[in-house]
């Protein structure tokens, strides 16, 4: 099969078979998020480069892996209206409904457009003050493990606190009621249980109970304090003046919990660990940190300047994006260069594989924040960096995830280092897998020593 690394957009008719699809493996594969496809998709990203055709036993119409960054742009960006959401998205319906992240159509626009004015810098600024406390305790369990020589599972720590950050961003003092009123946090399990089962989705679509009571409460009592809830609740369609109905809000709700727990704490999990593999970088991040005003009381713009922070965690979204494959479907007949993309195709794209292409990413194994330096030349193609999708569909919490990350790291990277030990791992590097699921985690927790650093 004819190698596809260095073809150029444009220049692919002598690739695309007399179909006009592109060349691809001859073996059949049906690709989704696991650990079958990540491994095939391992050899022929390098092998087949910018767009292969993949067939399948299951489904009738092709598979084409796209990651070419001009491609990408075309199917997110320039034609995204012909790019429909693609498969994988069954076992995500089965916990969020209709919401946000699976919709199409009119349907996705419309409850887009109202959420969208949630997620402003000003209300993004106003939700990290609950952020910051959640941060500042953390501290004292971290000292005491630090104290007793114990070493800390990072995995499981972050995992809490993303669920902390975006329940607590989305109820605010609705939550402490809940967790009275119930004897603990309902949610809580979500921290825990990994596995996305039909268990874990019957589990969790159980709790529309929850969420609804706080929304009738709400009504009844006009209040509205600020926090997701609140802004759903009085969203407002710009057409008809209609809100969200219960439905809508509870799919929204549990998106926003879905969506925005998991990957932000897988990232700071890897955070933490290239941290501890990577000393000079950490240094140079304490450096930055250093430089914000002392005893916890530094700006919102002071923490959203933090220049070499945001590298250091755009460079793990680089190596680690969570959400490591997405699909579309093609409505219509439509062309990638000389490649014919056939009505009903479907699209995959891979962050992961696609962050990792020599020819995008010089040395792309290398952990290595300076690439995203605003001074480096050229600069980062846009479309080759991708871990929040692109376009119209991008993710809607990429602010809200930095401001969320950058406070964590600015308020506990100064005070513990966390370093790997082997040992705490059975011995061996290697227990450091992957496990490419619907998001990209680790198979096992990582657990990192932990200690005080020496701040003044
Ligand atoms: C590091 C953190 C995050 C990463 C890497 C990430 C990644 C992504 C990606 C790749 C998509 C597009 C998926 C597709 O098009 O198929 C997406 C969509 C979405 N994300 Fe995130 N996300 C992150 C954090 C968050 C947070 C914190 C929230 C909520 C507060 C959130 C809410 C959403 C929603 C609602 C969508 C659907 C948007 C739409 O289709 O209009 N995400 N995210």
């Amino acid at each position: 099969m004819k190698s596809r690394e260095n073809d150029s957009p444009g220049s692919d008719q002598d690739a695309a078979g007399a179909s006009g699809l592109p060349a691809g493996p001859d073996e059949l594969h049906t690709i989704g998020p696991d650990h079958q496809t990540f491994a095939a998709l391992a050899r022929w990203v390098p092998e087949y480069g910018d767009c292969f055709c993949v067939q399948s036993r299951d489904r009738r119409d092709p598979s084409l892996v796209v990651s070419n960054p001009d491609y990408i742009k075309h199917i997110l960006l320039t034609n995204h209206e012909n790019y429909a959401k693609g498969v994988g998205f069954e076992r995500v319906k089965m916990l969020l409904g209709n919401g946000i992240i699976v919709s199409d159509g009119e349907e996705w626009r419309r409850q887009r457009t109202m959420m969208q004015p949630g997620f402003s810098r000003a209300n993004i600024a106003r939700l990290s003050e609950a952020m910051r406390s959640q941060n500042q305790a953390l501290r004292g369990p971290w000292g005491l493990l630090a104290d007793s020589g114990q070493t800390i599972d990072i995995t499981t720590a972050m995992s809490r606190l993303g669920l902390d950050v975006i329940l607590r961003s989305i109820l605010s003092r609705d939550l402490d009621r809940t967790i009275e009123r119930e004897g603990g946090n309902p949610f809580g399990f979500l921290a825990e249980d990994t596995t996305r089962d039909i268990q874990t989705a019957v589990r969790f679509r159980n709790l529309a109970r929850v969420i609804l009571g706080l929304v009738d409460e709400r009504r009844r009592t006009g209040e509205r304090p600020f926090d997701f809830l609140s802004l759903l609740m009085d969203a407002r369609d710009r057409k008809s003046g209609a809100g969200m109905t219960d439905k809508e809000l509870l799919d929204e709700v549990n998106t926003l919990i879905i969506a925005g727990h998991e990957t932000s704490a897988g990232t700071l999990n890897w955070v933490w660990y290239l941290l501890s593999q990577h000393p000079q970088v950490e240094e140079r991040l304490l450096a930055e940190l250093a430089e914000l005003t002392p005893g916890d009381d530094f700006s919102f713009d002071q923490l959203m300047a933090l220049n070499y922070t945001a590298c250091v965690l755009k460079e793990t979204l680089r190596l680690y994006p969570p959400v490591w494959l997405f699909s579309r479907r093609a409505r219509q007949e439509d062309r990638l260069g000389a490649l014919r993309v056939p009505a009903g195709a479907h699209i995959f794209i891979t962050p992961y594989f696609l962050h990792r292409r020599p020819e995008l990413w010089p040395d792309p194994e290398r952990f290595d924040p300076e690439r995203f330096a605003e001074s480096r030349s050229p600069p980062v193609d846009r479309y080759a960096f991708i871990p929040f999708s692109a376009g119209a569909r991008r993710c809607i919490g990429d602010y809200f995830s930095f401001v969320e990350m950058q406070m964590h790291l600015a308020l506990l990277a100064p005070h513990f280092a966390l370093r790997y030990e082997p040992g705490a791992h059975q011995g061996s590097r290697e227990a450091i897998e992957l496990d490419p699921a619907v998001n990209l985690r680790t198979r096992n927790s990582i657990h990192l020593g932990i200690r005080h650093r020496n701040t003044t």
